[in-house]
């Protein structure tokens, strides 16, 4: 069976996760692991030679894996810094890539993309893994079949106690750390932008044209150094007392041009459960992800709240012919691969895509839409909420552009 033969750029905690989960694909041949830092590499090199029974060069030089002509695809899963740069020098190099998710650092950085892209054309897929996620798809699928009617206004949220990560970004040596210190912005759109994009026909047919933003405090980050460092738990001494850049709330509302709203929030240092919190509204229904439910008009003459609380909790299920095959058919082990079966479809998709030559469903103007909202957040932040303009960058052709959904 022909494999994809991927280069992995950046083996730090999701590299780990993505490649196990491209094991388990069985569509991936690795000829080269790549890290800044040795350690990982050789770890990295020692996970293939045991999981797959061949030994992947390994390096901490990105451009040797570029350079590669057995190269055909590269996964980069490095820190969001790097994002971009690396993944304009893929597309330099002629390969196939699979780009991992985070926000931008700049506009330009995002223009540099797509006009780079345009060059070469290569295939390009933005691993936007929610976008392959059950609840996602499903409320998706019901708004295609027009359930809810017009869509009006759709929210989500990165809502993740990353107070851990963050912290212990020293010892780890992970980027979330100096971000956190030094930026105050949505600095995670996509978790909960991508679907939502995909519902509302973002970059084909509408565009997102404005958004703004506006930041709580930084509060968490400071009192949870405090708190382990009064329990006597052990907290990195440059942490204490140190000034965290990043508000804990993050709300950012998004314009699109055929009328609707979309509502972000990034929550990530004040203490809570993991949550995305999809909310799709349109004239006839809704769906709302956190209490898993569809509410219909008409379905009640008179909506008492309390009791649409408990007896419609859960009530998604009922829907199930909404959601795609692969989800009703989904094994143990595909759901235990990585974020609940997620990571699996989404890593065969794009393998079974980049063999048969077919496109990529989330590709580089997707890509660049989700992620100029961060220095759009930023600037707005800075600007006590000021809208902030949102590039097209597909240059107006988005009028013309197909809908693209995730199917498989
Ligand atoms: N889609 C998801 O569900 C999901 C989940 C977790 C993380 N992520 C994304 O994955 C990426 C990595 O996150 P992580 O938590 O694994 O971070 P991490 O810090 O654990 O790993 C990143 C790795 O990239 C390496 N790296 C950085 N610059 C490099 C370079 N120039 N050359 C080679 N290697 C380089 C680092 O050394 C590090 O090992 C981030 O973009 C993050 O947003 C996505």
């Amino acid at each position: 069976m022909k494999k994809v033969k991927i280069g992995v750029i950046g083996r730090g905690c999701r590299g780990y996760g993505l490649m196990e989960t491209m094991v388990l694909t069985d569509k991936y041949e690795f000829v080269m692991v790549c890290d800044k830092y040795a350690d990982r590499v050789e770890n990295g090199v020692k996970f293939v030679e045991e999981k797959c029974g061949y030994t992947p060069i390994g390096t901490t030089n990105y451009h040797e894996v570029l350079a590669n002509p057995e190269v055909e695809a590269v996964l980069i899963s490095c820190d969001w810094e790097m994002h971009i740069p690396i993944a304009i020098d893929a597309i330099r190099a002629g390969k196939a890539l699979a780009l991992e998710v985070g926000g931008a650092y700049s506009v330009q950085d995002c223009f540099d993309l797509v006009n780079e892209w345009e060059k070469n054309k290569v295939p390009f897929m933005f691993l936007e893994n929610c976008c392959y996620n059950k609840d996602e798809l499903l409320a998706l699928n019901m708004a295609r079949a027009g359930e809810f009617g017009r869509i009006v206004y759709c929210s989500g949220s990165y809502a993740h106690d990353l107070r851990g990560e963050v912290t212990c970004g020293a010892e780890n040596r992970h980027y979330r750390l100096r971000n956190y210190l030094n930026r105050n912005c949505e600095n995670y759109p996509t978790h909960e932008l991508g679907p939502i994009a995909k519902i509302l026909d973002i970059n084909r047919g509408n565009r997102m044209v404005s958004l703004v933003s506006v930041a709580s405090g930084s509060f968490g980050m400071e009192a949870y150094v405090e708190k382990k460092n009064a329990n006597g738990e052990y907290v990195n001494p440059d942490l204490i007392g140190a000034d965290f850049a990043q508000g804990d709330i993050i709300n950012t509302i998004i314009t699109c041009e055929n009328g609707e709203q979309i509502l972000l929030r990034l929550d990530t240092s004040l203490p809570r459960s993991y949550s995305r919190e999809l909310v799709v509204r349109g004239t006839k229904g809704m769906y709302e992800q956190a209490i898993n439910a569809v509410y219909m008009d008409g379905e009640r003459e008179y909506w008492d709240p309390y009791e649409y609380a408990q007896n419609n909790l859960n009530n998604a299920e009922k829907y199930k012919e909404y959601l795609p095959e692969f989800w009703r058919t989904i094994t143990k082990e595909q759901m235990d691969a990585g974020h609940g079966g997620m990571d699996y479809f989404e890593l065969l998709d794009f393998a079974n895509r980049l063999l048969e030559g077919r496109p990529m469903p989330i590709d580089v103007y997707d890509a660049a839409a989700w992620m100029v909202v961060t220095p759009l957040s930023e600037a707005s932040i800075k600007a006590g909420g000021a809208p902030q303009a949102v590039p097209d960058f597909t240059r107006g052709e988005y009028k013309n552009r197909p809908r693209f959904d995730v199917t498989f």
